[in-house]
């Protein structure tokens, strides 16, 4: 495959990073940002070809990834919509950008499949929920989650409207787990233990469960009900937790995220 990143910061780097360290071939991956620390980090790190700007290294590239902030992405189409042709498979990693946003600044009907990564990406572990438009071939979808794929696990979803939501959940989910660790340290700091020994203790409680619910093939609730025992201390907790309404609290917030990116999707600059 013959990829082009436009914007080589951290989701690029981790994109190209895993894309490497893959079993897929890699025929050539040309990078474009406008920063020149930027462009000779990647070139130390990967076998990469690096341009300053877009419209040079989309040449000669069967994809292009859009990896800039989601502010930067209509100078970019700007610069480049012309140039793409209806062979080149666009792909979106731009956060609550949507397609047709996207096949609207093109002058080819070029395939585009719109993803929502996450950062756990950056070291292999990432989860991509993706979006194809329906001229995208099965080689070209295929191509788009083989990149994805190369930094953890894909699912696919058949409405686009859908994608708000998988960036609430795991796209801004990562945030959530950090805070349940932060809450869980700081309540057995307050308890007595030692700072040090409570962090501890959060991190890698949360590590345990989150590979042991991976690896196991019981559900999440056989495996909180096994740790509950009636009239224990678990049970305690969780009572105090239900007394607060954690899953009301949860399910707000996920709403809540999935709201803001159905409005960051209107903002001004696309207008
Ligand atoms: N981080 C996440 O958790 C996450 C998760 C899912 C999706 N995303 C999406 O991934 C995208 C990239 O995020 P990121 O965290 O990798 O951002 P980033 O680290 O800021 O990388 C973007 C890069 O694009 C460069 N750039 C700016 N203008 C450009 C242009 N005209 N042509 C080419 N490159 C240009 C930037 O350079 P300057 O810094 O010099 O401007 C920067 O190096 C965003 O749209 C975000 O929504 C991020």
């Amino acid at each position: 495959m013959r990829i082009a990143f436009i914007g080589g910061g951290n989701m690029a780097s981790a994109l190209i990073s895993s894309l490497f360290a893959s079993r897929h071939i890699v025929d050539r991956v040309q990078v474009a940002d406008p920063g020149e620390g930027v462009r000779e980090r990647l070139q130390k790190r990967w076998p990469v070809h690096c341009f300053e700007t877009a419209a040079e290294a989309i040449q000669g590239m069967d994809a292009v990834v859009l990896a800039v902030k989601p502010q930067v992405l209509p100078v970019v189409l700007d610069e480049i919509g012309s140039l793409i042709n209806s062979e080149q498979l666009v792909i979106s990693i731009v956060a609550g950008i949507h397609t047709n946003q996207i096949a609207d600044k093109l002058e080819s009907d070029s395939p585009i499949v719109r993803t929502m990564p996450n950062t756990p990406a950056l070291i292999g572990l990432g989860i991509t929920g993706m979006y194809a438009r329906v001229n995208c071939s099965l080689a070209q979808r295929e191509l788009a989650q083989n990149l994805m794929e190369s930094a953890g696990k894909v699912v696919w979803l058949d409405k686009e409207s859908l994608l708000d939501v998988v960036t609430a959940l795991s796209g801004s989910g990562p945030a959530y787990f950090f805070y349940l660790i932060e809450c869980l340290r700081n309540a057995g700091a307050q308890l007595g233990l030692p700072a040090e020994i409570a962090a501890k203790l959060a991190l890698h409680t949360a590590h345990g469960a989150c590979a042991m619910a991976v690896q196991s093939d019981s559900d999440v609730i056989e495996l909180r009900e096994q740790v509950t025992t009636p009239g224990g201390t678990t049970e305690a907790a969780m009572d105090m937790l239900d007394m607060g309404h954690f899953e009301h609290l949860i399910d707000l917030a996920i709403r809540a995220a999935t709201e803001r990116g159905h409005q960051l999707a209107n903002d001004e600059v696309w207008e």
